[in-house]
């Protein structure tokens, strides 16, 4: 997945997270494509801990937008984050701990997917509403 205006939303704050987010994870992909095991096994656990970051600190970001536009679906919008957060730190503890191209390429793919259904579904839900009532 590579960012592209396609993946936009329309609200400028969310769509540049979401397009640091996704531009790490095309990061972490080419820096393992390709890298010797020994580069893998250096590199691995540092770029997903720190998309994993990122990713903590967009969801912060993001809940703190609902909160001040009092967004109804916040409470299921923080726990599908949480949720997807549970699921990653697994998906990164597995590449500490094997510090492989195999476990760092199924994170990656967990991330896609997971990014792909709630940034068009859950987020794009919130920046509608947004725009419903003028605040973006
Ligand atoms: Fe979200
Ligand atoms: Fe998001």
């Amino acid at each position: 997945m590579t960012w592209s205006e396609a993946l936009a939303l329309g609200h400028p704050d969310v769509d540049a997270q979401h397009r640091a987010i996704i531009e790490h994870m095309h990061t972490i992909v080419s820096e393992i494509v390709d890298a010797s095991t020994a580069e893998i096994s250096a590199k691995a656990p540092d770029l997903v801990k720190f998309l994993g970051q990122h990713f903590a600190m967009h969801f912060v970001a993001e809940e703190g937008l609902m909160e001040e536009a009092r967004y109804p679906d916040l409470v299921h919008h923080r726990e599908e984050h949480r949720r997807f957060f549970v699921v990653y730190e697994q998906a990164r503890k597995r590449v500490e701990e094997e510090k492989s191209a195999e476990a760092t390429l199924i994170l990656i793919t967990i991330a896609t997917d997971w990014v792909g259904t709630h940034v068009f579904g859950s987020d794009a839900r919130f920046v509608d509403f947004t725009h419903s009532r003028g605040a973006a």
